[in-house]
Formats: structure tokens, C-alpha cells, sequence
């Protein structure tokens, strides 16, 4: 069965701003670019970095 969890709050992210929320053991990026919103897995599938510790550039999430 799904269940929702809350991850973070809009209030709490930045715009073109990110952050890492870990939610039952598997961690997520959230992103904001002027008024969307996105989310997910927090893996850049180069070798694995964790993308949110990036930045946002134009339109994208950069790996770090
Ligand atoms: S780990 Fe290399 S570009 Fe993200």
C-alpha cells in the first residue's frame, strides 16, 4: 500500500536552489526552478555522485 510522506517544505528550498531528503532509506533530490518543482533520485548515473550537492544551472541540475 502507498503511503505519503512529507519531505520538506516548499519554504524551505530556494529558488534554483536544491535539497537531499532521505525518506524510507532511499534519498531524493528536490529542485525548484522558478515555480516547478522537481524531484528525483538523488544519483547522477555517471559514477554514482549524489546530484543534489550540485547546482542548478539554467535549466539543469549540474553534478558537483
Ligand atoms: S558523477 Fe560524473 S557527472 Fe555526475
Amino acid at each position: 500500500m502507498s503511503q505519503w510522506h512529507e519531505a520538506t517544505r516548499v519554504a524551505q528550498i530556494g529558488n534554483r536552489s536544491r535539497k537531499t531528503v532521505t525518506l524510507t532509506g532511499a534519498a531524493g533530490g528536490f529542485f525548484i526552478l522558478d515555480g516547478a518543482y522537481f524531484a528525483r533520485e538523488d544519483l547522477c548515473n555517471h559514477i554514482g555522485s549524489d546530484l543534489s550537492s550540485g547546482r542548478v544551472a539554467g535549466e539543469r541540475a549540474v553534478c558537483p
